[in-house]
């Protein structure tokens, strides 16, 4: 068994697909660009077997992500040893500051790894197949360079560091889910998306009010045009019923088979907003 840095050679959904999820190697290539040192597999006869990932804001806050373990090599501390690792390399480069979302297998892991809960997560997904518009995209003209740098300005606010990487990554690769609502030429919300393995996902999003949300999700959850998936999903807080009644009204249902819980280490002096986490976000005051 080696322990040994993630490279690009090493990008394969075989991992990710045995356990379900909706990464695709465009999300691989991501950590891998952000934090080349910092991003972890197990080899075992040439074979990965484990893989752990860090995306860092700023040296202030890192998401670990992509923690798969092999089923067939499961329940012999391979999961436990990579963990460590990546936990030490987050510590020797300052960061303070870890999360993740961890799933049911994976929380007792991390609890004894001194991660503390922060919050539920829920999984919500469309339940109808979207109306279909040849001019969806029309009402929602893509962003421009000027804009995106006053919305990842306006994100770092409220964010709490700058992951401006990570938003221009997500623009890049999918422009057509990036899309910001204005009031008096100031941003009052944003959201990017991502295609998946099997869903699209919208996230990180960020509104200043009920009507920039809603505007938001009409974009993402409303009408689509015939090439896109009909497949659509988001994850946000538990229990937060200003969230669910707008998401019951683009008619999307919650998961009964997916659930996480935010988890940090060490339990986090700094308010970070709720979006550090690539894969989920929101944030409606
Ligand atoms: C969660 C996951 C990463 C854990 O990986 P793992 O390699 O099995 O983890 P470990 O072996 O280090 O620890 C798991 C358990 O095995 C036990 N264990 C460790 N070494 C052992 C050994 N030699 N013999 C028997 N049990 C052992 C641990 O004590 C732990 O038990 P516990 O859960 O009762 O405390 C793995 O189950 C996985 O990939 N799941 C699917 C994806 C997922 O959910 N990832 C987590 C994302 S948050």
């Amino acid at each position: 068994m080696r322990l040994r840095i993630m490279t690009e050679q090493d990008v394969g959904l075989r991992l990710n697909t045995l356990s379900g999820w909706n990464q695709t190697a465009a999300d691989w290539h991501r950590f891998l660009s952000n934090s080349p040192r910092g991003c972890f597999v197990m080899e075992h006869d040439s074979k990965v077997v484990d893989t752990a990932t860090t995306l860092a804001y700023q040296n202030r806050v890192a998401w670990i992500g992509m923690v798969l373990v092999d089923p067939d090599y499961r329940k012999q501390g391979i999961g436990t040893q990579l963990l460590e690792k990546t936990i030490q390399h987050l510590d020797h480069t300052g960061i303070r500051t870890m999360k993740l979302a961890a799933t049911p297998l994976g929380k007792p892991l991390y609890a004894k790894l001194g991660f503390v809960d922060e919050y539920e997560i829920e999984r919500w997904i469309l339940k109808r197949p979207p109306a279909v518009s040849t001019t969806a995209r029309s009402t929602c003209p893509r962003l421009v360079p000027v804009q995106l740098e006053q919305i990842f300005q306006f994100d770092s606010e409220l964010f709490g560091a700058d992951r401006s990487f990570l938003l221009r990554s997500l623009h890049d690769q999918n422009p057509e889910f990036a899309v910001a609502v204005y009031e008096n030429g100031l941003p009052q919300g944003y959201a990017f998306g991502r295609r998946g393995l099997f869903a699209d996902h919208l996230g990180p999003w960020m509104a200043g009010g009920r009507v920039a949300a809603g505007k938001l999700l009409q974009v993402f959850f409303g009408p689509i045009t015939p090439r896109d998936s009909h497949r659509r999903l988001l994850e946000v807080q538990s229990g937060v019923g200003r969230i669910v009644a707008r998401l019951r009204l683009c008619s999307l249902g919650r998961s009964r088979a997916w659930s996480a819980a935010r988890m940090t280490i060490p339990a986090d002096p700094i308010r970070f907003a709720q979006s550090s986490d690539p894969n989920l976000d929101e944030s409606i005051p």
